[in-house]
């Protein structure tokens, strides 16, 4: 287990948060939380803002087969694939590894990258459709932390179970009472957000061993 920045070679964005702040409304949130067409490819203030290809995710993956160890015999499975981004960056870079996606989102997965559609499918992290030890890796950036405490478990302990190797996930977070602030202002979807030493004592507590890092705005 450790804490581990693989996601330090994606583009930094420089977030606006008090400006947002000033604009969102529940409405806002009731729009995004439904991961829904305006999530990905809407306005700024209920998500994405749209949601497009670019290939930033080509760095990352590098990051991953290098740190991991990942071979064309490797699989790996992304947890909140959204429309399966880094899934196909993953079959570019490594020709030849097996690749699987789940999301919540049913516009998402049917609008995926036709190269991984037949990899996809609509799902909730909280119950993977996998047996035990099913991949070499299992990735989840941004996605476990939009469930209730209760199934935000859950899913941990699930991507601890399907995992016969490495585990990567990225959560809500911060370090300080600055950060903290700037979390609480920024979040549009998540339910379960903490300290990073709330987080490392919760992956005690579901039994989690695989690494992690934060998204802190
Ligand atoms: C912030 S986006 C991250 C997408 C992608 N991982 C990325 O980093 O670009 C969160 C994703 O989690 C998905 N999601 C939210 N709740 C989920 C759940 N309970 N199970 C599976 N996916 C979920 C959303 O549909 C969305 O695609």
């Amino acid at each position: 287990m450790a804490e581990i920045n693989l996601l330090d070679t994606y583009p930094k964005e420089n977030r606006d948060v008090e400006g947002r702040f000033k604009q969102i409304t529940k409405e806002h949130h009731k729009i995004a939380r439904q991961f829904g067409e305006e999530f990905f490819e809407g306005d700024r203030l209920v998500g994405y803002g749209g949601y497009i290809y670019d290939g930033r995710w080509a760095s990352v993956v590098k990051r991953f087969r290098d740190h991991y160890g990942l071979t064309s015999e490797s699989s790996v499975l992304d947890i909140g694939c959204a429309k399966g981004f880094m899934l196909h960056d993953f079959q570019r870079i490594i020709p030849g590894i097996k690749v699987a996606g789940i999301d919540i989102s049913a516009y998402a997965i049917a609008n995926a990258k036709e190269s991984v559609k037949a990899f996809a499918r609509v799902g909730n992290a909280k119950e993977l459709p996998f047996p035990d030890k099913s991949f070499d890796l299992v990735v989840s950036i941004t996605t476990l932390h939009n469930l209730p405490i209760k199934e935000c478990k859950q899913a941990i302990r699930e991507v601890q179970r399907v995992s016969r190797k490495h585990a990567f996930i990225t959560l809500d977070s911060w370090r300080n009472e600055y950060e903290c602030e700037r979390m609480i202002k920024w979040n549009l979807t998540a339910l379960t957000y903490m300290s990073v030493e709330d987080w490392k004592k919760l992956f005690t507590e579901v039994g989690y061993t695989g690494d992690y890092y934060w998204f802190i705005p």
